[in-house]
Formats: structure tokens, sequence, C-alpha cells
């Protein structure tokens, strides 16, 4: 089932969402909806506070090229255990952010440790778009959007406009 995802400003954004004690079938349900959402979205990854969700889980599949098979990603309580000193500048976007881009600085490599959908302990390294994205869905665990990495100017100007997006969206 598809969810409706949230628009910045919203306080669910700002939250830090709480670790998966106990895989229950409802979370995994969550996560098979939260991919179904991001698909449609479309988009590369969500994570559950954008759906009003505070648990530590994320979805993304990176794969961009045509005919590549899709490569689904579900990770509850996902963490960073090693990064690069080596920096890559990505211009990132978010689901909860519509239609606004902006340069993003975050180190190139990362090992991501986290649960998979049948509870078992997963690590892998990503590099690139997987690696920038990975750790973009992890800020949003932690009550943290790509703006905030923005000078304040940038970050004010975009949050009016999602301001307004969200008025002219409950005139509607
Ligand atoms: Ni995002």
């Amino acid at each position: 089932m598809k969810r409706n995802i949230l628009i910045h400003p919203d306080p669910r954004l700002k939250k830090i969402c709480s670790p998966v004690v106990d895989l229950t079938d409802e979370l995994r349900q969550l996560a098979d909806d939260m991919l179904e959402t991001m698909y449609d979205a479309p988009g590369i990854g969500l994570a559950a506070p954008q759906i009003g969700m505070l648990d530590r889980l994320i979805v993304m599949d990176c794969v961009k090229e045509e005919g590549e098979a899709p490569r689904p990603l579900i990770m509850f309580n996902p963490e960073v255990v090693a990064s690069s000193d080596e920096t890559n500048v990505y211009e990132e976007g978010c689901l909860s952010i519509p239609e606004q881009f902006a340069e993003v600085t975050r180190p190139k490599i990362v090992d991501v440790a986290w649960i998979d959908r049948d509870g078992n302990a997963q690590r892998e390294t990503f590099d690139g778009l997987w690696a920038t994205c990975v750790q973009h869905e992890i800020d949003h665990l932690n009550g943290k959007l790509f703006i905030d990495y923005l000078k304040p100017m940038k970050r004010q100007m975009i949050t009016r406009k999602m301001q307004k997006l969200k008025r002219e969206q409950a005139r509607e």
C-alpha cells in the first residue's frame, strides 16, 4: 500500500527515530509499503519518518540504468560504521522537499551495518551515489535533512518555498 509522504517543514521530520527491537510482520509490511511508495514517487531512497513512522528503517534502490535489475534494499537500524576521508559532492534532493536540489559534500565511501528484512545482520561498503543515498537516509532517522548542510539563507529560502507549496496543497 502506498503511503503519504510528509513535506518539510513537519515536526516528525525533525525527530530522532527509535531502534527496531522486535522485527514484526507489521514492520516488514511497512518496509514493503515504503519501497512501493519510493518507486512510485519516483525516488531512490525513503526513510520511515518521511511517512510519519518514527522507526529506524530506510529503503533504497539506486540502480538507474535502464534494463538493469532493480536492487531494493530494506535496512532496519542502519548505521555507518566507517567512512572514508575522501569526500564526494552530489546534487541532492529529497521526496520531502520536492523539486529542490543542492550540492552536499559527504564521505565518498561508507561501511554500513543493518538488519535485513529476514532479521539477519548485514554489512556492506557503499560508494558513489549509493553512499550518498544511504547517508542521506540515515540522516532522516536523526531528524536531519540535506538542507541542514546548506547555508542558513539558502535553507530558509527552500523552507519558505515548501511552506508555500503546503499552503497551496491545503487549499486544493
Ligand atoms: Ni530525503
